[in-house]
């Protein structure tokens, strides 16, 4: 990346940086942060894969009952942080989450494993469980009811697409005078640019 002339497009930039860290066979090069605030104000965060990404914004998928999915639908306020430690580099984004369409989750749902479409029906999400035997006795149960047909996608699982206000590039320097570059979303389609002092 050109931190003196950064590209018009910050979505452009970013998935040329994620296919840079594929190209490296990096484990899980689409991991990232995501943090939420919860209904009482206080933030939690936790790893989610970015599993989509346009000028719509970045969509990952999980529990919409889990405790992030409770957070973002009193609060869609969301921060999410990628960092590719050998490539030095990483990237901030924030956005407001809405829920992407029954279709698309619908679609992703049916790209995963049979085992995890069966663990989705078998996980309560950030709920307590007694034990390791509950939760293998719940899959065992959710495999056992969709025998033999395909596994549907739960009414409570599916996307969030996180519509990006802000994304900010950072790529370290020698001298901690590291490359920050940050991007806002000006309303009208358009990106307004700054450096940042690292
Ligand atoms: C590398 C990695 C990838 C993960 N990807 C997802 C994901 O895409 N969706 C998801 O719901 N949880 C994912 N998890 C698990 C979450 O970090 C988290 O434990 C879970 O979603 C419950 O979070 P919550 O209780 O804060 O809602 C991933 C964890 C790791 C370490």
């Amino acid at each position: 990346m050109d931190f003196d002339h950064p590209p018009r497009d910050p979505v452009e930039q970013l998935r040329a940086w994620l296919d840079d860290a594929r190209q490296l066979e990096l484990p899980n090069p689409e991991s990232m942060v995501v943090a939420t605030i919860d209904p009482d104000g206080r933030p939690s965060a936790r790893v989610v894969l970015l599993r989509g990404l346009d000028e719509r914004g970045g969509v990952f998928f999980t529990n919409y009952e889990s405790r992030k999915g409770r957070a973002i639908e009193v609060n869609p306020a969301v921060s999410m942080v990628i960092h590719w430690d050998l490539l030095h580099r990483q990237v901030v984004m924030e956005g407001s989450a809405t829920r992407a369409g029954a279709d698309e989750s619908d679609a992703y749902f049916a790209s995963r494993p049979r085992g995890s479409q069966v663990s989705a029906w078998a996980s309560r999400q950030s709920e307590p469980v007694a034990s390791r035997d509950v939760l293998e006795e719940a899959y065992t149960e959710a495999e056992r009811r969709f025998e033999g047909g395909p596994v549907p996608r739960p009414p409570n699982w599916g996307g969030y697409r996180v519509a990006l206000e802000s994304i900010v590039f950072w790529q370290a320097r020698a001298f901690r005078l590291h490359d920050r570059v940050r991007y806002t979303a000006d309303g009208a389609g358009d990106w307004t640019i700054e450096r940042l002092y690292p």
